[in-house]
């Protein structure tokens, strides 16, 4: 009986102390792991600095007008290739990044990733030269129709089967836009379904692929990337964390909430900022940043996209403070993504305070503005240094 006792009340005080340590009473606890402070008392963190390993940096003007607020914090980016046409060979990927280069402000260091647009046509060739280019680090797969500008994406994931397995050879991460695109399936269950008809079965085929399921929205997604066997990881955007999908009716219609794979139930972004917070290192930060003009959004077919660079940074920051889990910002910000894609870590830091300010309304970008996610409001945080 009082064996039975013991085993049955240990567990409990320490049980409690992780339970209060999150919330922030850990100073009444012994346990060095727990944080030393409520979140809600930390004004200031210095954190590596972070890279956004998903990002859409489009071109021209708009590439122009949107670089600054990426390379202002973010030391590398992991650059989309959905441009119109996409960015194919690694010769396209060398033109942009040349063009990225020339974008960024005066004495800036940002370095963009380029990536490769998977099309029925790619060959092992391809792969080859891209994995031979210092500045190619992946291949995107984006489902034919299923987001902005895939047209020219995958229709038949069997017939790209010869350039996963010359990626799985060369060490190339493949990208995903993790989405069905039938017509019978419910929008809001695009992503579950793709990971169970194909995600499953690519990783199975292809066991060595380094595969990242972008923009994870679901709890699916996520049981799904933290139990699955070999190279495998997930990005997650800070949309995702902050709303579920009312947001993107309050009040009435939010073009500016809508991006895809669309925000979902509540349980979903639970399970979302569990694992951003889990220190898992299969989760890092990917803002999915994707601007899109004014006028493109506020229409009658608006784009999906949502434009958070202003203030992704800070976002996140409050997200984490609001989960009691700050301590684990760097790891999921500056940690987790170059040890994944096999690169140096940053050594530089840069400071994160409490602090009021606010997200411009708008962002001119050539003849177009931009809203930026959360315009108008207060992200909390700022960077003081950088
Ligand atoms: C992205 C864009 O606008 O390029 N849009 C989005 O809603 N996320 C494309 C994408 O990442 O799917
Ligand atoms: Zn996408
Ligand atoms: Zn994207």
């Amino acid at each position: 009986m009082l064996y039975l006792f013991i085993i049955r009340t240990i567990p409990e005080p320490v049980k409690q102390g992780v339970a209060t340590a999150s919330e922030g009473a850990s100073e009444r606890l012994e346990c060095p792991q727990a944080n030393r402070h409520r979140d809600s008392d930390v004004t200031r963190i210095e954190i590596r600095r972070p890279d956004d390993w998903h990002l859409h940096l489009r071109d021209g003007d708009m590439l122009s007008a949107v670089v600054p607020a990426t390379a202002r914090v973010f030391g590398r980016a992991i650059v989309m290739p959905n441009l119109k046409p996409p960015v194919r060979t690694v010769a396209d990927a060398g033109a942009y990044r040349n063009r990225i280069l020339a974008a960024r402000p005066d004495g800036s260091r940002f370095e963009p990733l380029m990536t490769l647009y998977l099309t029925e046509t790619t060959t092992a060739q391809d792969v080859r030269e891209a994995a031979e280019s210092d500045f190619v680090h992946a291949i995107k797969y984006y489902p034919a129709g299923a987001t902005t500008n895939s047209d020219s994406g995958v229709r038949d994931l069997e017939r790209v089967y010869p350039v996963f397995e010359a990626m799985e050879k060369h060490g190339l991460p493949l990208l995903m836009h993790g989405e069905v695109t039938d017509g019978d399936i419910d929008v809001f269950d695009r992503e579950a379904v793709f990971i169970e008809r194909h995600l499953e079965k690519i990783r199975r085929r292809f066991p060595e692929l380094k595969m990242v399921l972008e923009h994870a929205t679901t709890a699916d997604a996520i049981d799904y990337v933290e139990s699955a066997p070999g190279p495998i990881a997930a990005t997650i955007t800070v949309h995702h964390l902050m709303y579920n999908r009312n947001a993107l009716f309050e009040g009435g219609l939010r073009p500016h909430h809508y991006c895809l794979p669309l925000i979902k139930r509540e349980r979903h972004r639970r399970a979302l900022v569990a694992a951003a917070t889990s220190g898992n290192e299969r989760f890092f930060l990917g803002t999915d940043s994707a601007p899109h003009p004014k006028h493109a959004k506020e229409s009658d077919c608006g784009c999906a996209g949502i434009y958070s660079a202003p203030a992704a940074i800070e976002l996140y920051a409050s997200v984490f403070e609001a989960a009691g889990a700050l301590h684990k910002l760097e790891g999921f910000a500056s940690l987790h993504g170059p040890d994944f894609y096999g690169l140096p870590r940053h050594e530089e830091k840069i400071t994160l305070e409490k602090s009021d300010w606010k997200v411009p309304e708008t962002v001119n970008a050539g003849d177009d503005v931009l809203v930026p996610l959360r315009a108008g409001g207060n992200p909390g945080w700022s960077v003081s240094a950088s």
